[in-house]
């Protein structure tokens, strides 16, 4: 049944929605929150915006994550999901699959993305970092996202999976294809990603006679009730992880900088804390954040498989239900002063990393590079600022995703680096 338009509703999906999408949320949360629309790309979805109903629709088992469940065939024309995943034969992974697939390589994939192994990262996160900002400190202006946030995951990323240096920018180049194209079928995304595969596979292969310390041998090794990973599962957990790991803390860097710029008594808060070594501030900032302006705006596809009725409004089954975290995130029943950015913010159950079964599994790892990015940044450039009219920066368009296309800046530039030069092998450098 196609969707009859509430007069009074606002325009979503436009320029000016995806510059500041907050008021119009705030209007769906009120009159319509649970909200059936067309999307950009012809698909009918529904909106989920209130903080309750957006925490109970991400633990509703009914709704499926598994496409297959899409009462209409967009996900066969590529309209629905992670664009190229289909084609390149990816798509078995986490995102896509609902229990008992999900446990299973949720399970496995948890042996060898552990915690610890993302604390013994913290070092090298922080060389990358610094050594992104040595490319510009001396400059007194940069464009923080393709010359900081953009680099920074992928590189980490590709570290932690054990992607050889000298392969790092084939990976840059074909992030950067998905980047630009998210959202949509246009372009070569289609080939980037599987070339992305054929590469996988390839090193897969590779780990597999020669394992090393590295992510994907330890993915290889993984075993759960004596079951490993084929090659295949193995390819599309690595995809997924870069996928899932690298736009998203490219936004956390560019939303999160952009907040502090726009909110000067909270960034000196901040820095004075930084530069006093404390750390408790920036563990809350760093999730006020994630709340305040996310970088994932609506979680990824759900599709009921059940009739479900989710705030009292009934979902057909076979329709897809997108939860907005964004809304949710600024639910004033959920959140004092929502709209105020606090980063001593203490009673903060934000859904920026979703909830459920599908909670981000990189969470420890984006808090790691978020961190080290903003402080090294307010530490090593303090007097950071804006160098363009906020109403002139400009936000991608993307559905899921919520992030600048650039933000430009300018600062007094630093002397010279404090750090030691670096040697070929030590890192990549652009
Ligand atoms: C600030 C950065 C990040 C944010 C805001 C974020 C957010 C999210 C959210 C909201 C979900 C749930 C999606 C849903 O239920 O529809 C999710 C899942 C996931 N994230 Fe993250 N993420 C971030 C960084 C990362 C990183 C660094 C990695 C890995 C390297 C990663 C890997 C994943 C994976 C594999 C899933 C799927 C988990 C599952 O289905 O069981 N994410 N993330």
């Amino acid at each position: 049944m196609p969707v009859q338009p509430d007069p009074a509703a606002p325009q979503l999906f436009t320029w000016e929605f995806a510059t500041d999408p907050y008021p119009a949320y705030a209007w769906l949360r009120e009159h319509a929150p649970v909200h059936r629309t067309t999307l950009p790309s012809g698909v009918e979805a529904w909106l989920v915006t209130r903080y309750a109903d957006a925490r109970q629709a991400l633990a509703d088992s009914r709704l499926s994550k598994n496409p297959a469940h899409h009462s209409e065939q967009a996900h066969r024309t590529g309209r629905v999901g992670i664009p190229g995943e289909r084609q390149a034969d990816l798509m078995t992974h986490l995102l896509n699959i609902d229990p008992p697939d999900h446990t299973r390589l949720r399970r496995l994939v948890s042996k060898a993305f552990t915690p610890r192994r993302v604390a013994e990262f913290e070092p090298r996160v922080q060389q990358l970092t610094d050594r992104l900002i040595d490319g510009f400190a001396q400059r007194g202006s940069a464009d923080l996202i393709h010359e900081f946030a953009f680099p920074l995951p992928i590189y980490a990323i590709c570290d932690l999976l054990g992607v050889p240096a000298e392969d790092q920018d084939d990976f840059r180049d074909w992030a950067g294809m998905m980047i630009r194209h998210g959202g949509g079928q246009r372009g070569g995304v289609g080939r980037a990603v599987k070339r992305m595969r054929a590469y996988l596979l390839e090193l897969i292969h590779r780990k597999r006679a020669d394992p090393g310390e590295d992510l994907i041998s330890g993915l290889i090794r993984a075993s759960d009730h004596g079951e490993h990973l084929n090659e295949n599962e193995a390819a599309a957990m690595a995809f997924i992880l870069l996928f899932a790991g690298f736009e998203t803390t490219v936004n956390l860097i560019g939303n999160g900088t952009y907040a502090l710029l726009r909110n000067p008594e909270q960034r000196r808060l901040l820095q004075e804390s930084v530069v006093r070594g404390e750390t408790a501030l920036l563990d809350t900032g760093i999730e006020e954040l994630l709340r305040y302006d996310g970088p994932v705006e609506m979680a990824t596809w759900r599709f009921a498989t059940r009739p479900l009725s989710i705030g009292g409004v009934d979902i057909p089954v076979g329709d897809p239900v997108l939860v907005v975290l964004a809304a949710a995130d600024r639910d004033p029943a959920r959140f004092a002063d929502e709209n105020t950015l606090d980063l001593a913010r203490t009673d903060n159950p934000h859904l920026g990393f979703g909830h459920g079964i599908h909670y981000c599994i990189g969470a420890p790892l984006a808090r790691l590079e978020g961190r080290s990015a903003l402080t090294t940044l307010l530490s090593r450039l303090p007097d950071l600022r804006l160098a363009e009219n906020p109403e002139n920066l400009r936000w991608r368009g993307g559905l899921i995703m919520r992030g600048l296309r650039e933000l430009p800046v300018e600062f007094t530039p630093e002397a010279r680096s404090p750090h030691a030069p670096v040697t070929p092998a030590d890192a990549p450098t652009r």
